[in-house]
């Protein structure tokens, strides 16, 4: 695992600074209690990527030129097209390494995951560099208007290496994952869109249809759903239960979220990873800079029980387990 955050540090406090909010109504609502933002104009969701993707296969003792295929989860690719994944894939030097774009934003991890475990069993490739990356900050809207999604989102960028395991009990056991579209106009950006003629247009500006809606309400219901709901199907297809979990990596979207998940699941507070305080909802990025800071900080070792959850716009949702 490797994890890369730019330096820029804002907090709630210098969020106020903005528009109408507190730090007292960010803090109880979310957790949030700061989030980091890229340092200047030119930084893409690629170039956090470059470092995360250097200190994860730092971390899994290969090379860099070892990557044989990329796997570049986000909702704010550096351009619409093409991917950030070509993109890194430059930057880091890898050319005809080839380079798949994830959009499957909050849960695009796991999608990712998915897709790696599949490649790497079958075969296909044997050092796949997963990556979650986002640069929100370039597309919120600071204004009374947006301040209740502008409030929840940070950048920041993360990686893992997927290979084969040389340990039959190591390694991703299961990832399943979901869509529901009917609840996809409750968390999305309306524009540009390729279904308007033209895509983009002052009044869409004017009107700032070109940054996030949210229902908050109807996105905290189905999340506190679905992320108990999927954790359970994956532990029980795989005959454990939440008792059998060492430590809970999930989405950090809110607090409060994870912590009523958790305690659906009856996994105590303690074995549940949340950096959200420092950096807000970084989307994609969000589930693997948890556990890469997580192994850092020790919280995570070797032959540790890791159970994933996440909910986002789509919807999609999904959980995983891996083996340490
Ligand atoms: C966003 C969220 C924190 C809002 O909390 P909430 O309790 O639902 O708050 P509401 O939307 O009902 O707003 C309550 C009040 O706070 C106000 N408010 C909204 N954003 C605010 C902000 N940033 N600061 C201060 N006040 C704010 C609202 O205008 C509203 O005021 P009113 O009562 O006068 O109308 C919460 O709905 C949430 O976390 N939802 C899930 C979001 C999420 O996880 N998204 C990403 C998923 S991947």
């Amino acid at each position: 695992m490797g994890h890369y955050v730019p330096s820029k540090v804002v907090t709630n406090d210098d969020l106020a600074q903005m528009f109408d909010t507190s730090d007292e109504w960010i803090r109880q609502r979310t957790g949030i209690q700061e989030r980091r933002f890229i340092e200047e104009d030119g930084i893409g969701a690629s170039d956090l990527a470059v470092p995360a993707v250097k200190m994860a296969c730092k971390n899994a003792g290969i090379e860099v030129s070892d990557i044989d295929a990329i796997i570049f989860a986000t909702l704010s690719p550096d351009y619409t097209f093409p991917g950030s994944g070509v993109l890194v894939g430059d930057k880091l030097g890898l050319p005809g390494v080839p380079a798949l774009d994830i959009r499957n934003q909050c849960s695009g991890f796991l999608y990712g995951l998915q897709v790696a475990d599949a490649w790497v069993r079958c075969g296909m490739y044997k050092r796949v560099a997963l990556i979650g990356g986002e640069v929100h900050s370039t597309g919120l809207d600071f204004s009374n208007e947006g301040r209740d999604v502008a409030v929840l989102f940070g950048d920041g960028a993360a990686c893992a290496i997927i290979g084969p395991s040389e340990d039959d009990a190591r390694g991703v056991i299961d990832v399943k994952v979901h869509a529901d579209g009917s609840g996809a106009k409750l968390l999305w950006i309306e524009a540009p869109a390729s279904n308007r003629m033209p895509r983009i247009t002052h009044e869409m500006i004017d009107e700032r249809r070109v940054y996030p809606q949210m229902n908050g309400k109807q996105v905290f219901r189905w999340a506190t759903s679905k992320m108990p709901e999927v954790s359970l199907e994956v532990l029980g297809r795989n005959g454990l239960t939440a008792a059998d979990i060492d430590l809970m990596v999930p989405h950090q979207a809110n607090a409060r979220i994870n912590e009523f998940v958790a305690g659906k699941l009856g996994i105590p507070p303690e074995k549940v990873m949340q950096n959200i305080h420092k950096y807000g909802n970084t989307t994609a990025a969000s589930i693997p800079l948890a556990l890469s800071e997580a192994i850092q900080e020790g919280r995570a070792r070797k032959g540790d029980l890791i159970l994933f959850a996440a909910f986002g716009s789509g919807f999609t949702w999904g959980a995983g387990l891996v083996r340490l």
